[in-house]
């Protein structure tokens, strides 16, 4: 069955999206429609479009959306805008009819959470929130192992996430730097790690402890000399030789997207890492208590020399361990890496993600042993992206033994986390995630 697309958030990550239902699931997905409230950036998707061979889409405003929804007769909306603006989407398209496929975070505050949940109720349709990190094939290796209780029941998790000093840095280049855009790393980053464990676990959390500063960015790093003292790279002498710039122009990509659309509504997308005004941390420590009794503690670095994670799971019958190297260094002049992944990054943009993985079993009284994945591949985090394409566009169907698919519950499930880690940061005390938002039993 053809079904009828549209995506609102023309910026980085739609493209993603685009590209799929241009090339692999073009049988599937029609994109009929594309909003924005930029219509630089969506000239630019048109664009695309037609240079990947595609059927054309209709250009609307963003406040135009419930309209567009109902003329281009949709039947699903992609949510790919900046974080704050998503629960207004979704309510919208599910409103109108729609089902829905957001990205993470599923929305940065507890009210949008709640509009989430009770929109999906009342009109019965489907949101799905594109966790795609659970289908990076070592992550789906990680929750079969669990499942299987090869390290028998978990009594707790450590888990250390790393961004590096290029992909790290740019949540301190643009919107995300302001935590009312982005709820801050806690839900903007970390709620792909807080969903992740809640589904390794297959568990909910109950109370959070959040303790974390600005440590390396902002006037913090001015102090330590790192500050060249401009306000964004693009035309500043003064950003030539800083390996904390991002050349908007060096990459078409970027200068498409950003640079050449800036005219419209003044996002610099390559702001100094180092000027005031940031109202997020960088470096954030988490204890998280989950309902059926395992404790998590948790630590995000958006500074670090190299990017990856390590995970430890301690159970009653051993340990189960995962360290992920993405990068292991960050080469000056090459900061313009995007985040995103998904499609060979052009040669002005990054080097590939390098990708090497150890996952570990160590049983009792007994020698560990390695675990080897299949499938898992240097790009587009870990191959996860195009796996989860196949599943959101109907490739794949079927009843999935993983349960990869994520649903609003689980968004609301992973971003209760990180919000009651923001109110734990506020007040100093554990916050009961139930003092939030009460999640339902078969969340
Ligand atoms: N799952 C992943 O791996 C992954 C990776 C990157 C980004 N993301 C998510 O994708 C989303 C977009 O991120 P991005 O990196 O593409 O950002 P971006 O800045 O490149 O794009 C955001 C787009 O939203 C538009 N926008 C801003 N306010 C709007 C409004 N009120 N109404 C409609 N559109 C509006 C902007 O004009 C821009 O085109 C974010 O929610 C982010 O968390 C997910």
């Amino acid at each position: 069955m053809l079904r009828r697309y549209a995506l609102v958030g023309t910026g980085d990550r739609g493209q993603m999206y685009v590209r799929a239902m241009a090339e692999q699931f073009a049988d599937r997905a029609r994109l009929v429609a594309l909003a924005d409230i930029n219509p630089a950036r969506v000239a630019s998707y048109q664009r695309l479009l037609e240079s990947l061979g595609a059927p054309a889409a209709s250009a609307w405003d963003a406040r135009e959306v419930t309209a567009m929804l109902a003329k281009e007769r949709v039947d699903v909306l992609l949510v790919t805008t900046v974080d704050r603006t998503h629960a207004e989407y979704i309510v919208a398209a599910l409103e109108a009819g729609c089902d829905v496929v957001t990205e993470k975070p599923m929305t940065v505050d507890v009210a949008g959470c709640e509009q989430i949940l009770d929109a999906v109720a009342r009109t019965g349709r489907h949101v799905t929130v594109a966790f795609n990190y659970r289908y990076n094939p070592v992550h789906e290796r990680v929750r079969q192992l669990l499942a299987d209780g090869v390290v028998g029941e978990i009594g707790s998790v450590h888990f250390e996430w790393l961004l590096d000093v290029r992909h790290g840095a740019d949540y301190f280049r643009r919107w995300h730097r302001d935590k009312q855009n982005s709820g801050g790393l806690l839900v903007h980053k970390a709620t792909h790690h807080f969903d992740l464990v809640n589904w390794w676990l297959d568990d909910l959390p109950a109370r959070v402890y959040a303790s974390g500063q600005l440590f390396f960015y902002g006037e913090a790093g001015a102090k330590r000399g790192y500050d060249r003292g401009y306000r964004r790279a693009h035309g500043a002498a003064e950003a030539a030789d800083d390996p904390f710039a991002l050349r908007l122009a060096d990459s078409p990509k970027l200068r498409q997207l950003y640079l050449e659309a800036e005219h419209v509504d003044g996002y610099h997308r390559d702001q100094n890492v180092f000027a005031p005004g940031i109202t997020i941390e960088d470096d954030l420590a988490v204890l998280v208590h989950y309902r059926r009794g395992a404790r998590m503690t948790y630590h995000l670095t958006a500074y670090s020399p190299w990017e990856g994670y390590r995970v430890m799971f301690n159970g009653s019958h051993g340990r189960l361990e995962l360290e992920v190297v993405e990068n292991d260094y960050v080469r000056p002049g090459e900061p313009g890496r995007l985040p995103t992944g998904g499609t060979p990054p052009a040669a002005a943009d990054a080097p590939p993600e390098q990708g090497r993985y150890r996952l570990s079993v160590h049983p009792f009284w007994r020698p560990p042993y390695q675990v080897e994945v299949p499938g898992y591949t240097r790009e587009g985090h870990g191959g996860a992206d195009v796996r989860m394409a196949e599943v959101l566009f109907g490739a794949v169907s079927g009843p999935d033994p993983l349960g990869r698919s994520a649903t609003e519950l689980d968004g609301a499930a992973s971003l209760l986390v990180g919000l009651a880690g923001n109110r734990s940061l506020e007040t100093g005390a554990p916050v009961a995630v139930s003092d939030l938002l009460d999640l339902p039993e078969g969340a």
